[in-house]
């Protein structure tokens, strides 16, 4: 990579919830700290954040390895392999439940963790946002996205900003053939939307402005696909650059006032709402929900992480939190039924086959 630019790697795994899936314990996040503080010591990276999202541990780390650097995610894997031992040492709940390989193996990609990283080459002032999400899977970014990045009734640059003006390119992958796509937003928006419509398929793994300045990456990382089985929820991260020639930080967050039905919450088995939450209230208690996200805000100096800014701890999301709440007592009193829960050919990755597996025999031809 290019001398002056900077890379941010968020790399995100759950290795322990407290109690259950709800939340995290505070020596997680203190062993996170501890090991990549002597990280920046050595200069392997240049500053990093640890917090968490429910029972994820995000590891926010700014460096000069570029995108995909084995000596980054070979970081990230031992900081998540000691956040385990502590994980198991205290008995927390799913120890070590991201990481579905028993080694490292050059990358975190396809091991398990989650991984949203971009480099460039730092502006003047260079703000960006970090979302992370729990309870939820990786296609969620794909409104939020669209709407940030695409939609005029969102974001208010898009038609009065020259720098703006000429709209973005989304990198749309299909999780299912490992296939990619890069579709030019405002012209192919209705062709862009054919895909991204279907979450569970596609998802938005970055966006570029017209001439190929990364503005956003997304985890695309597929748990069950993975795993081939149901192991916990993607529990997706995202960076987004805003403002000057991106949407402003309003315009990346205003997506988020809009309660999206996601699917997650319980058991990764249920359609619930997006809810936007401080830092202080990313835990999930009810139902082990309803699928929440946090907005971490940095300015970025000399690879410096300035902030964090606590994004949706403000008043402004209430309305929007309210909104969630009652979207959430309207599916759950579905119960079992869908839409709340998903639909069959997505429960198949869960326990649910199990079941009817045991019931099999008492088919009985119709008719
Ligand atoms: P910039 O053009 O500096 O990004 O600011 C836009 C703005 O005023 C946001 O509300
Ligand atoms: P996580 O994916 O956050 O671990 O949640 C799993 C679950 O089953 C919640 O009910
Ligand atoms: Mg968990
Ligand atoms: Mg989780």
């Amino acid at each position: 990579m290019a001398r002056n630019e900077v890379s941010l790697s968020v790399i995100k795994a759950d290795v322990g919830g407290l109690v259950g899936h709800a939340g995290i314990h505070p020596d997680l996040v203190a062993t996170g700290e501890e090991e990549l503080e002597s990280a920046k010591a050595e200069g392997r990276v240049i500053d990093f954040h640890v917090t968490n999202c429910g029972d994820d541990l995000q590891l926010i780390v700014s460096h000069g390895h570029g995108d995909n650097s084995a000596e980054i995610h070979g970081l990230a894997w031992h900081v998540f392999e000691a956040c385990t031992a502590v994980a198991k040492k205290l008995k927390l709940y799913g120890a070590g439940q991201d990481l579905l390989a028993d080694a490292f193996a050059g990358t975190v990609r396809g091991l398990g963790p989650g991984v949203a990283e971009m480099t460039f080459v730092e502006r003047a002032s260079e703000p960006v946002v970090v979302f992370m999400a729990d309870k939820t899977s990786a296609g969620a970014w794909n409104l939020p996205l669209y709407k940030m990045f695409a939609d005029p009734f969102n974001t208010a640059g898009l038609v009065i900003s020259l720098a703006l003006h000429d709209g973005f390119k989304f990198d749309v992958l299909d999780v299912r053939k490992n296939r990619r796509m890069v579709l030019s937003c405002p012209e192919e928006m209705y062709d862009l939307l054919v895909f991204i419509g279907a979450p569970g398929r596609y998802t938005v793994q970055a966006v570029y402005t017209q001439d190929g300045e990364i503005a956003a990456a997304s985890s695309t990382e597929r748990l069950n696909l993975i795993a081939g089985k149901y192991v916990g929820k993607d529990d997706p991260v995202c960076v987004v650059r805003a403002q000057s020639q991106f949407p402003a930080v309003g315009e990346v967050l205003e997506p988020f006032s809009f309660p999206q039905i996601v699917e997650g919450w319980m058991r990764g088995s249920h359609h619930g709402p997006l809810m936007p939450v401080a830092r202080k209230d990313a835990q999930c208690t009810r139902f082990d929900g309803p699928p929440r996200v946090s907005a971490l805000g940095f300015q970025v100096s000399d690879g410096h992480l300035i902030g964090p800014r606590d994004l949706f701890d403000d008043p402004a999301w209430d309305k929007t939190r309210q909104e969630c709440l009652v979207l959430a007592d309207q599916l759950r009193r579905h119960g079992p039924f869908e839409p709340h829960r998903l639909p069959m050919e997505e429960m198949e990755y869960t326990t649910l086959p199990e079941v009817a597996k045991r019931l099999e025999s008492r088919w009985e031809t119709a008719g």
